[in-house]
């Protein structure tokens, strides 16, 4: 297949927040993907733009005292510079909060309301009786049903994790006015889903999405399709939906939308044909790479946007797993959720882009960054098996022989040579089936293969004696023809690495170079070799970790809580307690059930406490622990049984769970004062 024309997307990043790892697995992915298309001489092109609209993002510009455009403009130049550094060469970054968007999100509703795809009906909404408008679930504030925690969202707790309506939020108020919302009729727009369920149904089933994806959007139509609710009220940053005073787009509506917008900007700037691309008997390829937790987005409410309102569906969505660090949850406490340009303050971003190629496939699941093998796979595969062929070579070829290749080699080289050529073929499958840790692999294996030649003929012991000085020649040769090779099989992962060692080579590389099983012409010149690449250093992985802990670090967001007397305080009987037995809780998410012995001075009190410190704790490593507890708490009733007194611990915003012990010392029954 020539000349193929073909667009890739990423996922629209939220405009309220910082890159970080995770997001950078499926840029990194896409980015790879994309070069490797343009490498090979189609003509690709990578469009994404920030997803700007909702109300999470109106939420966090009013907290920072600013308007929702100038938070999405400050947030698009950090996102934009992130990226840049991170080397993700995208042709056009764009908005969604754009003429381009706004002009699509409208006409393609309006044409799904002409096609009869979409209907009204009323929906139950809270409703603020002194500001006079609906509220968003995130507009409403109250105490969380489930563990009680004060001043929660209306849709979940910060606190427990607790998902629910803000119907059953306990003293619901209005974050506008503090009032307490009514509940009132409202009218919603939906997309009937359910009318395009045949033509979805072959979509979905015409054997291009991944397997893992397929089933589940088997069981998705089996559990039937609802229609899907996309208006939301104001107050709402977003477009206000055409003869509907008030009431906007959701927020998904118009941001798969914003693939089109901005490749409609890239078309304005480069004169590229939109409707080539877009119209429904296209030839051009389409394909959204995006994480597997937006699936449902992307394969079922996007392709029937785009059919209901007669544009073309994608070719495929590439779906991909989670980012873990060091085996766990990215984690603020543990210094592992780490920030793109925290990375960037310490690290190169070629280790990373490295690091995760080699992980990447074409499956769902999750990959794992555990940061020592991250320092030892790049320094033994980067440095010490592919730069360090170029380092061997080099000198004796700038300072022996004029700085000229000869393109006879050894035996042995001419085979291995020819042998790693021969694998462009297989390489460069592998590739556009995004399967690039076998690519990694492969690649690491030739260059091993290089070096056992090298090994071999040992240049530097030979070049001793005058009469081996072809012979070093050829080997010498030999090993940076296979580097350029090696680093041209590389390109789409290390651009960087790549640009200066086609500097150092004096030649550039693309794929066709690579399939010719050509060598380079005896008399091509080479320059002067600089390092290209240096190794992880641990201290820096670990500067960097230590750099994202500090970010957990309390702020001044969590201020200290309103002055209680001393009487208040001395109302609280706290005990040292021993652990004597921690239990799972059969159907508990966050729960350990902790049997808490308050010894002798209290006659061998026991006392059953259900504590929120599973994610955190292992029950076979608390027992036989002191802590702290609140002993005369009255008790509560909880779903799994009776709870009485809590044990203290520390806990900030996602830093993680730390139950307080005594010295040692304390034993069982004390008072903690
Ligand atoms: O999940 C997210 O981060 C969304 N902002 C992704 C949107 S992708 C596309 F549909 F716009
Ligand atoms: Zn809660």
């Amino acid at each position: 297949m020539n000349n193929r024309r073909i667009l890739v997307t990423s996922a629209l990043p939220y405009a309220n927040g910082s890159i970080h790892l995770g997001h950078l697995v499926e840029y990194i992915q896409t980015d790879i993907w994309a070069r490797f298309q343009k490498m090979c001489g189609h003509e690709c092109i990578y469009v994404c733009a920030d997803d700007a609209h909702g109300t999470p993002i109106m939420i966090r510009a009013q907290q920072e005292g600013i308007s929702p455009e100038e938070l999405i403009a400050k947030t698009k130049q950090e996102h934009e510079q992130d990226f840049a550094d991170f080397h993700i060469a995208f042709d056009n970054f764009h908005s969604t909060h754009s003429d381009e968007n706004k002009y699509f999100a409208t006409s393609i509703f309006k044409a799904l309301q002409n096609n009869g795809y979409i209907s009204t009906n009323t929906v139950t909404d809270l409703f603020d009786p002194e500001e006079k408008v609906f509220l968003p679930d995130r507009f409403v504030r109250g105490t969380c049903p489930k563990c009680k925690a004060e001043d929660q969202y209306g849709d979940n707790c910060e606190v427990c994790g607790a998902t629910y309506t803000p119907a059953d939020l306990i003293n619901p108020r209005s974050a506008l006015s503090g009032a307490q919302p009514i509940q009132k009729e409202n009218l919603h727009y939906f997309f009937k889903l359910s009318s395009l369920e045949d033509a979805l149904k072959e979509w979905t089933q015409s054997g291009s999405l991944q397997p893992e994806i397929a089933n589940k959007i088997s069981e998705w139509f089996a559990d039937g399709l609802q229609d899907w609710d996309i208006s939301r009220d104001a107050p709402y940053f977003g477009f206000e939906i055409p003869d509907a005073p008030g009431k906007y787009f959701y927020v998904w509506l118009d941001a798969p939308i914003g693939y089109m917008a901005s490749f409609k900007n890239y078309c304005d700037r480069t004169g590229v044909d939109f409707d080539s691309y877009w119209k429904p008997d296209s030839s051009a390829e389409l394909y959204h790479f995006i994480g597997k937790d937006i699936a449902y987005f992307h394969t079922l409410f996007w392709p029937a946007t785009l059919m209901g309102a007669g544009w073309r569906t994608p070719t495929s969505v590439f779906c991909h797993g989670f980012l873990t660090v060091n085996g766990q949850k990215m984690s603020k406490s543990r210094g592992t959720f780490i920030k793109a340009r925290t990375y960037l303050n310490h690290l190169k971003p070629e280790y990373l882009r490295y690091y995760f190629a080699a992980k990447l496939n074409d499956g769902v699941s999750d990959i794992d960054l555990n940061l020592d093998d991250f320092q030892q796979r790049v320094n033994s595969d980067v440095v010490g098996k592919l730069v360090n062929i170029a380092s061997r070579c080099a000198g004796f070829i700038y300072k022996k022989f004029a700085a000229e290749l000869t393109d006879e080699f050894i035996a042995e080289g001419t085979q291995t040579f020819k042998t790693a050529s021969e694998k462009n073929i297989e390489i460069k499958q592998l590739y556009e089936a995004r399967k690039y840790s076998e690519a990694m692999r492969s690649i690491m294996a030739l260059a091993d293969l290089a070096n056992q030649v090298i090994d071999q003929y040992k240049p530097w012991e030979r070049i001793k004696d005058d009469a081996n000085k072809q012979e070093v020649h050829q080997v010498c040769s030999f090993g940076l023809n296979m580097f350029r090779l090696l680093i041209g099989y590389l390109k789409p992962v290390m651009p960087e690495l790549a640009e200066k060692s086609e500097a150092f080579l004096n030649c550039k590389i693309s794929w066709s170079d690579l399939a010719s099983a050509q060598a380079l012409p005896s008399g091509h010149t080479i320059n002067k070799f600089k390092p290209l690449i240096t190794r992880i250093e641990k201290q820096v992985v670990d500067n960097m970790v230590e750099e994202s802990k500090q970010q957990a670090a309390p702020k001044a967001d969590d201020p200290i809580a309103d002055e209680i007397t001393f009487d208040d305080f001395a109302k609280l009987d706290l005990r040292v307690a021993r652990i004597a037995k921690a239990e799972h809780v059969d159907g508990a998410d966050k729960l350990l059930q902790l049997t808490l012995d308050l010894g002798e001075p209290t006659g061998g009190l026991q006392k059953n406490v259900f504590a929120g410190i599973k994610s955190a704790y292992d029950p076979k490593d608390l027992e036989g622990k002191l802590v702290v507890m609140v002993a005369n708490l009255a008790a509560r009733k909880m779903r799994f049984g009776l709870s009485e007194g809590m044990v203290l611990a520390a806990s900030g915003e996602d830093s993680g769970l730390f139950v307080i012990h005594p010295d040692s010392g304390a034993t069982p029954g004390m008072r903690v004062k």
